[in-house]
């Protein structure tokens, strides 16, 4: 195995003196190495395939966030529909503070969702140095995470504080990011094999992979304690986007009013999170969001069934027989 700091380390040499800890460093050592997707490399910690200045991030966050009880988290696998869920979220929540959507002063209409609502492991916790001071915030605080459920710090599963887990097809989110991770990928790199990232995502080597085990410990938590762990499915929403908003909005104890649903408060959030109006902002066509990657990117179709467009026949069978065996076996299905 490839070790940090070896001749022929899969590890970029500038991450290794600068921005990993002592403790970082240390573990990666002993960790299982593989080639990441994009520039970065994966580790696989306690079961997870976890890139490098995200791992960094992950023990710092678990060792230093402390959630309160008011506190929401947003949990998906990556491309999932984390950027759609951090919006509705976050204009539920504000609902009150920003009542007329149509004003041009709502903050998604001038701020990419990801930075209203930031990652705890890549914007908040992600400099080994550095701890956020998250006290002024006021309730309730809104925080995203890939986290794995099993990673969680201990503090979000001691609390009460809500977890919100969007799932989304494997076919579809393996289609997303490939897309995704050739968008942002260096041009020098080249484009990814698709056999070979499909190969991997199969075999569980993919950001926060395996994908089963992330939706399976979010899904088993919700079953066992449904008023902490909210279980959304992409496909569900697209289908049904206002019968799931009113859901959440009831998980979150901040149900929709009569008179608000009579005055189209619903449909407002949705329009205005909607695929079509936030990637036309020109908020979301330009930019960067803090770690690095640009805006429009995390916008490419928003639409169902792409992945049964992408892969073989062949590639379909393979999937599904590796969902049969690791979710469909334990109860769950797509
Ligand atoms: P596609 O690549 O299939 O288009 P994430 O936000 O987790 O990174 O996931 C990105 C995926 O969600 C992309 O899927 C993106 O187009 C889609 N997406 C982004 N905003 C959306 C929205 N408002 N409604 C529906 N899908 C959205």
């Amino acid at each position: 195995m490839a070790k940090l700091g070896d001749e022929n380390s899969l590890v970029p040499k500038y991450l290794q003196e600068d921005e990993l800890g002592k403790e970082c460093k240390e573990l990666i050592q002993t960790l299982p190495l593989e080639k990441g997707w994009i520039s970065t490399h994966f580790h696989q910690y306690q079961g997870f395939w976890i890139g490098t200045r995200i791992l960094q991030g992950v023990l710092s966050c678990q060792k230093h966030f402390q959630a309160l009880n008011t506190d929401i988290l947003l949990v998906t696998t990556p491309k999932s529909g984390t950027t759609w869920l951090k919006a509705l979220t976050f204009a539920l929540i504000n609902r009150k503070k920003y009542q007329n959507i149509h004003n041009f002063n709502h903050p998604l209409l001038t701020s990419n969702p990801h930075v209203l609502v930031p990652f705890l492991e890549v914007d908040l916790y992600y400099d080994k140095d550095y701890v956020p001071n998250l006290n002024s915030l006021s309730p309730p605080r809104l925080f995203a995470t890939h986290i794995p459920y099993e990673l969680l710090p201990k503090s979000v599963k001691e609390s009460s504080c809500k977890v919100v887990y969007l799932c989304r097809d494997p076919k579809d989110t393996f289609a997303s990011l490939w897309h995704f991770s050739n968008k942002v990928r260096s041009q020098s790199s080249g484009t990814l094999p698709l056999e070979e990232s499909f190969h991997n995502f199969t075999r569980g080597v993919t950001l926060f992979g395996p994908f089963w085990e992330h939706v399976l410990g979010y899904w088993k938590e919700s079953l066992e304690r449904s008023n902490k762990v909210m279980f959304l499915r992409f496909e569900e929403m697209k289908m049904k986007p206002d019968f799931h908003l009113k859901k959440l909005a009831e998980f979150l104890e901040c149900p929709f009013t009569k008179d608000e649903e009579s005055k189209g408060v619903v449909d407002d959030i949705l329009n205005l999170c909607s695929f079509e109006k936030l990637s036309n902002l020109e908020v979301n066509k330009t930019g960067k969001v803090s770690f690095g990657v640009e805006n429009k990117a995390f916008f490419r179709r928003g639409q169902v069934g792409d992945g049964e467009k992408l892969l073989t026949t062949e590639m379909i069978e393979q999937l599904n027989t590796v969902i049969e065996e690791k979710l469909v076996k334990h109860g769950f299905n797509f």
